[in-house]
């Protein structure tokens, strides 16, 4: 494609943006709503949201809004943690079909199994499963604050980590804490390998390397850093609100990042420091669930009031302490 082409589609689909942004702020303001889009996001979603974030960033925010309405662009899980949190405002998301392969690796049933074979344990869920599993569980996490929950819990506890093996793992090193963990994983970071982490370090050998803990690649590249393969001073294991506040305390000296994650949050990095570089760790690390959330369905969704995300009231309870717990832990 010829570079004026390329610069009259961008011009055409800003011209496009700004219409569209402008109604949807119009019918966000007369339902007296609030969008919450997660970092992965499309970027049109992104740059209409009023706010933007990680999965604790998000439930914070869902938890103090004055608005009476939250529309969660993000997938099921966290619109359902805004619900939970949020009794009394109605919650809507664009696309019921915004799963998560990682959450659905456990159910309330098996957890309430791998529970009765650990009598007293105390579970601690990442917020990446449905509110059922929420409420058989003692206390949240996220990937942000998942080593400080585990370490506000006594010693002498034993702890059922779930359902990510990769955080679970890195928690594991970070406390020094043994762990019983959940093997589920996410299949879009799963697929993101050392390999392809090593091949972009040796191209690009001063850059820093921002990896989420959910990554296949996350136990390797740290070992890797320990071998002296990987710049251990640049590797950081962080999660997507951390890459971006990484990103903004680096710019200022045009730092390169490889980023291993969803690549949904390049958008972001890009937009808020321009004079840096990012690489995406795997083009292909792409969440189909997230990208279900589109313009189109966003309008829908304001105009017509749908999709409401509700909890039973008994779950919504149990699940209510377990997040509240973590949300007061930071
Ligand atoms: P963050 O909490 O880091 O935003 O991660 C959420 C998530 O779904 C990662 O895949
Ligand atoms: Fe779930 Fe993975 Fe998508 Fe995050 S990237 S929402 S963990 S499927």
């Amino acid at each position: 494609m010829l570079c004026g082409e390329m610069v009259a589609t961008e011009e055409a689909l800003l011209e496009r943006f700004a219409p569209w942004a402008e109604e949807v702020r119009r019918l966000a303001e007369a339902r007296d709503a609030v969008i919450l889009a997660h970092n992965y996001q499309v970027p049109w979603i992104q740059d209409v949201a009023h706010f933007v974030g990680d999965s604790l960033e998000l439930s914070r925010k869902a938890a103090e809004t004055p608005a009476r309405e939250i529309v969660f662009c993000g997938v099921h899980f966290m619109a359902e943690t805004a619900a939970i949190l949020c009794p009394d405002k109605r919650v809507l998301i664009p696309d019921l079909d915004a799963g998560c392969s990682l959450a659905a690796t456990i159910d309330a049933e098996s957890l309430r199994a791998w529970k009765a074979e650990h009598p007293g344990a105390v579970v601690v869920a990442y917020v990446n499963t449905t509110a059922e599993v929420k409420a058989e569980s003692d206390i949240c996490c996220t990937s942000s604050n998942a080593a400080a929950v585990v370490n506000s819990i006594p010693a002498d506890r034993e702890i059922l980590f779930l359902p990510d093996q990769f955080l679970g793992a890195h928690v594991e090193r970070v406390t020094g804490r043994k762990l019983h963990v959940w093997m589920g994983e996410c299949h879009v970071h799963a697929g993101i390998g050392s390999q392809e982490l090593q091949d972009l370090v040796r191209s690009e050998p001063d850059a820093e390397l921002l990896i989420h803990p959910e990554c296949g690649c996350a136990t390797a590249a740290l070992y890797l850093a320990g071998e002296g393969v990987l710049p251990a001073d640049r590797t950081h294991i962080v999660s997507t609100g951390q890459m971006i506040r990484r990103g903004r305390e680096e710019q200022a000296e045009g730092g390169r990042f490889i980023v291993a994650t969803e690549t949904g949050i390049l958008h972001r990095l890009r937009k808020e420091n321009p004079a840096a570089e990012f690489t995406a760790a795997n083009e292909a690390a792409v969440c189909r669930y997230m990208k279900t959330i589109t313009p189109a369905k966003l309008i829908r969704s304001l105009r017509e009031g749908v999709f409401e995300v509700t909890v039973p009231e008994e779950v919504a309870v149990r699940a209510r302490a377990a997040i509240r717990r973590m949300v007061e832990i930071g």
